[in-house]
């Protein structure tokens, strides 16, 4: 297959291109796309050299799969290019997420909505990806009425220039700044814009989303986003409430047989999830998996992931493998 990784110069599009070799994706030729500035430029994959291109050049090479992660603006502006000439496009920006024409997939909860007709497919927010993984057997066994998440998350979230900026910090370095405030020995109760309601546009992504790729209108969900100064990856405490009562060793049963997810829950041996273990592997990690004691039918649980693997990349992969797989490209 002939795929295009559009943003390939950046930090998820790199992580792309590692996950597609790592995963042994079916790529016979590759097409590097990045911004007017990274023309020419060489991209290493798996031992032979490609040069960059921009995003018309690419249409002009008829890729099979485009995988977008350059941003809004970019996706806004080429991915229905990309899809009137008949190239297939999964889209890791916020553009099309929300579009009730558009499918919204996390392969694990809802790869069965797609079909051929889907030209531009959308990869949910980082954040929200190693959310409804977990939820997903939960949900089918115990019906989950609402969802009170805190979120801690890595500077990769944000871009090259915001690893950037930490790493200036760190070295006492003046730079260039990704956040409005000092992120290093810091916490940033912010992520993204702030909304109307006082809400910042991840934490409305997080509810909104879950929503869609769960196909369930009824989870009732609330966030609060936090951009913390780590690298690994980003880690979420989750309190569910249920409509029916649980057993708390069948909730570890159904999170250590879902796929994608794997349990790391053993408080007497000091074993949880960390951002630094998560760091660049594929799968979801759960643990502090606990009753809330101070309500009926609710949970406590500790998630974390490598937002640029599963978060994004990883996820991207995985759709278009199933794409190749059903024969839907
Ligand atoms: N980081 C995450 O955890 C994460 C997770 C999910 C989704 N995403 C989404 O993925 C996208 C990229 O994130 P990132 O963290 O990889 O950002 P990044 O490191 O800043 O990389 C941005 C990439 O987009 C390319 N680009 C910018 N403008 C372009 C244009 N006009 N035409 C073609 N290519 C263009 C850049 O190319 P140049 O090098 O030439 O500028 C670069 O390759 C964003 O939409 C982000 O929301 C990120």
């Amino acid at each position: 297959m002939k795929i295009a990784v559009v943003g390939a110069t950046g930090l998820v599009g790199t992580e792309m291109l590692k996950v597609l070799a790592e995963r042994n994706f079916p790529v016979d030729e590759l097409i590097p796309v990045a911004s007017e500035k990274s023309k020419g430029k060489e991209i290493e994959f798996k031992g032979k050299k490609y040069k960059v291109v921009t995003p018309d050049e690419a249409i002009a090479q008829k890729p099979d799969v485009a995988l977008f992660s350059a941003g809004g603006g970019t996706s806004t502006e080429y991915a229905p290019k990309f899809a009137e000439a008949g190239i297939t496009v999964v889209d890791n920006s916020s553009a099309w997420r929300m579009d009730p024409t558009k499918k919204l997939v996390v392969p694990e909860v809802n790869a069965h909505v797609l079909t051929a007709e889907d030209k531009i497919i959308a990869n949910p927010n980082c954040s929200t990806i190693q959310m409804v993984v977990v939820l997903k057997p939960l949900h089918e066994k115990y019906k989950i009425k609402r969802v009170v998440v805190s979120t801690y998350q890595s500077v990769t979230g944000t871009g090259v220039k915001a690893v950037q900026q930490l790493m200036d910090e760190r070295a006492g370095k003046e730079g260039e700044k990704a956040y409005p405030y000092t992120i290093d020995l810091n916490v940033i109760p912010q992520i993204d814009v702030f909304q109307e309601n006082g809400y910042t546009k991840e934490e409305m992504k997080m509810i909104k989303e879950t929503n869609k790729i769960m196909g369930d209108d009824s989870i009732r969900v609330t966030a609060t986003t936090v951009r913390i100064p780590v690298m690994g990856g980003h880690s979420e405490a989750v309190n569910i409430e249920f409509e029916n009562d649980f057993d708390i060793n069948d909730v570890k049963t159904l999170l250590a047989q879902q796929s994608g997810v794997v349990v790391v829950d053993d408080p007497a041996n000091l074993k949880y999830p960390m951002p630094k273990d998560a760091h660049g592997k594929d799968e979801v990690f759960v643990g502090r998996i606990r009753r809330d004691e101070s309500q009926d039918n609710s949970l406590n649980l500790w998630v974390v992931a490598d937002n640029l693997r599963k978060g994004a990349a990883t996820n991207a992969v995985q759709i278009a493998e199933y794409l190749v797989e059903k024969g839907l490209v």
